[in-house]
């Protein structure tokens, strides 16, 4: 926990930037990061870019799968995901592009497969939905789902609105995701969550039972759990 959503994306960068600099990676083992969207890792995305012109970190080992994107508007619309990554992340640093993993209605059925083929996910950097969501799996979505295709509920539509010009109707009504067990699976889970819109998802994150109604709430079975939270996403604890 730390005062703001600028020292805990800071700690979070710094962190990312650790493990990525302790880990060895080989040819067959890169060091495999998962990565959300959103306005909760545009500062860690800030932060990493700058430990990278610092000469702290390299991506060029990196290999990274991004946890969802919408279906339904092309991926060189400004608020796609996949443009969303290019524009706070990839396009400032070494990544080569062939190391970057987006999922799309064309690879989804073998997502899940692909990243076993890279070893496994090391790291997965996960937001949370203010009701609880992490990727697009929506309430009720299946505690062992993999990678596919979810319907978004009004609750999404209406809080994706505002990076649409708070355009309800030009928010796609469905996305592809990867599962909360493809989440699971990796070796390692750092969520983040700032601001009292998020304290309700937090509480259940760590005082809640664990069910398919806030699926964040699955992360309590990881055993490498870390939440990074700012002060403000803790007043209900
Ligand atoms: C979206 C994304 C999630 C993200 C969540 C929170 O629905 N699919 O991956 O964690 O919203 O977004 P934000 O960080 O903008 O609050």
């Amino acid at each position: 926990i730390r005062d703001s959503k600028q020292q805990t994306s800071l700690w979070v960068a710094e962190y990312i930037v650790r493990r990525i600099n302790d880990f060895r990676p080989s040819k067959d083992r890169p060091f495999v990061l998962g990565l959300p969207t959103g306005s909760s890792p545009e500062l860690i995305y800030a932060n990493l870019v700058d430990l990278y012109k610092k000469g702290r970190v390299s991506f060029k080992h990196v290999v990274t799968f991004n946890m969802d994107e919408y279906v339904g508007i092309p991926t060189s619309h400004p608020q796609s995901y996949h443009s969303f990554m290019f524009k706070h992340l990839f396009q400032h640093v070494d990544i080569p592009p062939s190391q970057i993993h987006i999922p799309s209605l064309e690879n989804c059925d073998q997502y899940d497969d692909l990243i076993a083929k890279y070893g496994g996910i090391e790291l997965f950097l996960c937001g949370v939905g203010s009701d609880g969501h992490i990727a697009f799996n929506e309430p009720a979505s299946s505690l062992s789902s993999r990678t596919r295709i979810k319907t978004l509920t009004q609750d999404t539509i209406v809080a994706n609105a505002r990076f649409f010009d708070g355009n309800i109707d030009a928010v796609p009504k469905s996305a592809v995701t990867v599962g909360v067990k493809t989440v699971l699976d990796a070796r390692e889970v750092v969520l983040i969550a700032d601001g009292r819109g998020k304290a309700e998802a937090v509480k259940q994150a760590v005082e809640g039972s664990i069910g398919h109604t806030w699926t964040v709430t699955a992360l309590q079975m990881h055993p490498k759990f870390i939440m990074a939270v700012d002060e403000a996403a803790t007043e209900e604890l």
